[in-house]
């Protein structure tokens, strides 16, 4: 009989991806390489298939050239190319992590990263593009994207993540500014592409689950720290405004505004696909519109980093 996994990384069980990173605690000790291995790897990801489940299809719609393809294939290649980013800047918080525990934690971090890299990226094949024409069709569609955003985030994020004496600093940057801005478009994704593409939503889904326990150990390990080192925590405030006045200068919200347009266009073309399936309760998607979504996903953003920022000790930050 197989064991059995904890409820935050079971497929069916897991909270939603706000839910568990506003609710859960989760340490190191808690996720080191054997919870990783039992619980995600041979848990999470049992049964699938290219990271869905196998019943999970791609619908006929997704094949008609059209604004609802172009969003899905413009979406996944630009999510496939941040996660390879973040794949590598993180084996950076291996090589410094100062402990086992943190060490493991980061390891197991690193190829959940890759995987999701990986699963965004052959998401495309699912949808018909030849896989020997992904780099050249990823670089078309998000190319100018990465060097809009995520080139100079990295330039930001690298020289401190890089910084063996600042393990901590290159933590706040992954889990507050990286993945605690991000985290509710991955929400979002999950929720939107679930009629649509439900292979595709699966995708988003089990990226959501994996992302729970990043932004949770994240959280503990900056927490431990500012309570360990209080007089660090005028530093980590600077770096995380500093971060923060970089988001506002790129064009985040253009990147995600013309994505919802085209999803847009995609429900004007296959709305009566969606029926009364809703986004949030008591909210069809079909009567959504791109500013409603963008605007859902920023006050999530806010409700999650408010709430994970307290647990760290550095409410009063935002
Ligand atoms: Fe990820
Ligand atoms: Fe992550």
């Amino acid at each position: 009989m197989a064991t059995p996994i904890t409820v935050e990384a079971d497929w069916n069980e897991a909270p939603d991806l706000l839910e568990g990173a506003m609710r859960l605690s989760l340490t190191p000790e808690d996720c080191d390489l054997d919870y990783w291995i039992k619980n995600a790897a041979q848990g999470t990801w049992r049964g699938l298939v290219n990271g869905h489940a196998p019943g999970d299809a791609v619908p006929p719609c997704m094949f008609e050239e059209g604004p609802l393809r172009s969003a899905v294939l413009e979406e996944f290649s630009f999510r496939a190319i941040a996660e390879e980013l973040a794949t590598r800047a993180i084996s950076y918080l291996v090589a410094h992590a100062p402990d086992i525990p943190t060490m493991e934690f980061y390891s197991t971090q690193l190829l959940d990263e890759a995987r999701h890299a990986r699963v965004f990226r052959l998401h495309l094949t699912e949808l018909g593009v030849p896989e020997d024409e992904l780099p050249e069709t990823m670089e078309a569609l998000a190319g100018a994207q990465r060097d809009a955003v995520l080139r100079p985030l990295e330039a930001f994020a690298l020289p401190v993540m890089s910084d063996p004496a600042d393990f901590v600093g290159g933590v706040v940057i992954l889990t507050v500014l990286v993945e605690g801005v991000l985290a509710p478009t991955g929400a979002l994704s999950e929720r939107k592409w679930r009629i649509f593409d439900p292979a595709g939503s699966g995708i988003a889904r089990g990226a959501n689950i994996d992302e729970i326990r990043h932004l949770c150990v994240g959280g503990a390990i900056v927490r431990r720290h500012l309570a360990a080192h209080p007089e660090d925590k005028g530093r980590i405030n600077s770096l995380i405004a500093e971060g923060r006045r970089l988001w506002n200068d790129l064009p985040v919200a253009d990147v995600v505004y013309s994505r919802e347009t085209r999803f847009q266009r995609g429900i004007e073309s296959h709305g009566r696909m969606l029926g009364d399936y809703e986004l949030i309760p008591g909210r069809r998607l079909a009567d959504t519109t791109p500013e409603e979504r963008l605007s859902i996903a920023q006050e999530w953003s806010r409700e999650v980093q408010g709430s994970r920022l307290a647990y760290m000790g550095l409410e009063g930050t935002l």
